[in-house]
Order: C-alpha cells, then sequence, then structure tokens
C-alpha cells in the first residue's frame, strides 16, 4: 500500500488505475479504524479492483465545542490495518492541503431538509460538513465507487441526496453496522465512556431491537414507539437527543403501509455521544 498526502499525489494514481481499465473503489474515513471500517474495505472489494482509504479528522464537520481537537488520532495503525485489508492507496492529507483558504470560508454543500432533522436538529452545520469535504474527496479521488456504513445512516442518506442532486458520478455503497459481541455498534467515540458506561452502553441496540420487533409485528403506534425509546434510554441513564421511527428511504415520517423502516436514536452517555439504528422491512 501506497501512503501520499497530497491531491496531486491522489490523481496521478487514480488517472493511471482508470487508464487500464481498472474500477476504483474508495472508502472515506477519519481514521483511528475499528473492525467497523475495515468492513468497508471488503465491502469495496466487491464492488473495485483498486482500493483508496482516505484518514481525514475534517474541521468542518464538528462544532464548536465538539471534539475536534480530541478526536483519537491513530495513524500508524491505522496505516498497518489498511495494508492488511488489501487497500491500495492511503490518502492521508493534512487541513491545509483539504482547505488552503481555511474551512470558514470555503465553498460549502448544503442537503436541505436532511441536514437540519434528527442529528441535523443537535449538531448545526455537521451535515453541511460532512457533504463538503465528501464531495471533495470524490473530485479528487475521483472513484467509481464509495462505501459508507449504515452505522451513520443519516449521512449516508445525506450523502446518497448530494450525489443525486449533484450528479456526481459514483455508485454509493451502504455496508451493514459492526458490532461488539455485546451489540454495541462499534464506534471511535466509544473509547470516551468508562467501564461503567461501556457496560450500560449496549442497552441502546436492546431499546432498538425491540421497537423493531414491535414494528415487524405490525404495531404502527410510531409516536407511542418514539416515547416509549425515550423514556426506555433515560431510565438506562442515557440522555436521549433523539429517537424516531422513520421511512428508510429518506427519513421522513412514516406511513402504516410503509415498508422499509429504520429506527434511530442518539443519545449522551457521559462524555459520548452514541448513535445507533436498526433497520426494518415488513
Ligand atoms: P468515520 O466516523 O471515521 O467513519 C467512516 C466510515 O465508517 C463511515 O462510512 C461510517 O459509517 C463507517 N463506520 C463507522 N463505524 C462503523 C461500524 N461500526 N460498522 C460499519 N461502518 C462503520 O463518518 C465519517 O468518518 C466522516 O463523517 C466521513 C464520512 C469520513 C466524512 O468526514
Amino acid at each position: 500500500m501506497e501512503t501520499v498526502t497530497t491531491i496531486a499525489a491522489v490523481h496521478a494514481r487514480v488517472r493511471a488505475w482508470h487508464k487500464e481499465g481498472l474500477r476504483v473503489a474508495f472508502v472515506p474515513t477519519m481514521g483511528n479504524l475499528h473492525p467497523g471500517h475495515v468492513s468497508l474495505i471488503e465491502a469495496a472489494r466487491r464492488h473495485g479492483e483498486r482500493f483508496v482509504a482516505s484518514i481525514f479528522v475534517n474541521p468542518m464537520q464538528f462544532g464548536p465545542n465538539e471534539d475536534f481537537a480530541h478526536y483519537p488520532r491513530t495513524p500508524t495503525q491505522d496505516e498497518r490495518m489498511l495494508a492488511e485489508a488489501g487497500c491500495n492507496l492511503m490518502f492521508m492529507p493534512d487541513v491545509a492541503e483539504i482547505y488552503p483558504n481555511g474551512a470558514e470560508r470555503a465553498t460549502r454543500i448544503d442537503v436541505p431538509g436532511l441536514s437540519r432533522i434528527l442529528c441535523g436538529e443537535f449538531r448545526p452545520g455537521h451535515f453541511e460538513g460532512v457533504a463538503t469535504i465528501v464531495a471533495k474527496l470524490f473530485h479528487i479521488v475521483e472513484p467509481d465507487v464509495a462505501v459508507f456504513g449504515e452505522k451513520d445512516f443519516q449521512q449516508l442518506t445525506v450523502i446518497r441526496r448530494m450525489v443525486a442532486d449533484l450528479c456526481i458520478p459514483v455508485q454509493v455503497i451502504g455496508a451493514p453496522t459492526v458490532r461488539d459481541a455485546d451489540g454495541l455498534a462499534m464506534s471511535s467515540r466509544n473509547q470516551y465512556l468508562t467501564p461503567q458506561e461501556r457496560a450500560l452502553a449496549p442497552r441502546i441496540y436492546e431499546i432498538l431491537t425491540a421497537t423493531a420487533k414491535r414494528l415487524q409485528a405490525g404495531d404502527n403506534e410510531f409516536a407511542s414507539m418514539e416515547r416509549a425509546g425515550c423514556q426506555a434510554l433515560e431510565a438506562a441513564g442515557f440522555k436521549p437527543d433523539y429517537f424516531a421511527v422513520r421511512q428508510a428511504v429518506d427519513l421522513s415520517a412514516p406511513k402504516p403501509d410503509t415498508s422499509h423502516l429504520v429506527v434511530l436514536t442518539a443519545a449522551r452517555l457521559g462524555k459520548a455521544r452514541l448513535i445507533d439504528n436498526v433497520q426494518v422491512r415488513r
């Protein structure tokens, strides 16, 4: 695996592959990789012939009181994990390479509606930062395919909409959430949990799964399920931002005959803000 830090080096490498007729699959990340990230590279292998991963902690998607400065950075370990997973090119730019005029004054991409609801309500500007960096990375890498985790379900929905609206010629693939044995979705932010909080954290998945079972059984009392989910999280010691049942296709309010649903939640536990979701097809 080759590691590069400049846009020019990525262009040169990927354009050479494209000249050879090879299909390029891309996995954007913020590093501090865990098996959830590695699963995206494995999914990418089913869709391409050369694999690119980026590691960039994107300042634009962090709020002023969020964890940008403290976000865990483990480049040496990340490089080893990507190489072992069969990645061909790792792109690890610094902030000046991506935002030469500063992130504050850079052009931004807004996906209205979708970016304001759920996590967007609690993290103003977050999805603007995500859409902007992903669009930039797509222009830098020029992949044929890009893989994103369903763990960040709203992020995946925002990116799909952006790609459709801007006619970006990249095929977006969603990959299933990888969990620890006790059900907790893997996340770099799980490290912020104390051992006691870590022991509680799998409740989030249990509560989501219990709601999914009700939906699967044909229960359409969406508002009552949302209230019950919030109450169960509070009773377990979380501070929920939201607990919502939505249409999976566009995160709009569900109808009794909606066949593909998703239950999503974000909840604070100590210093960590955990997000998770479960899909239901019926
Ligand atoms: P990051 O949190 O590093 O996640 C990178 C990718 O890994 C995302 O597509 C995310 O959904 C996926 N991922 C994280 N945990 C996962 C898990 N347990 N199972 C499956 N996939 C998982 O998401 C971002 O970075 C950034 O917002 C980014 C898209 C890179 C833009 O900066």
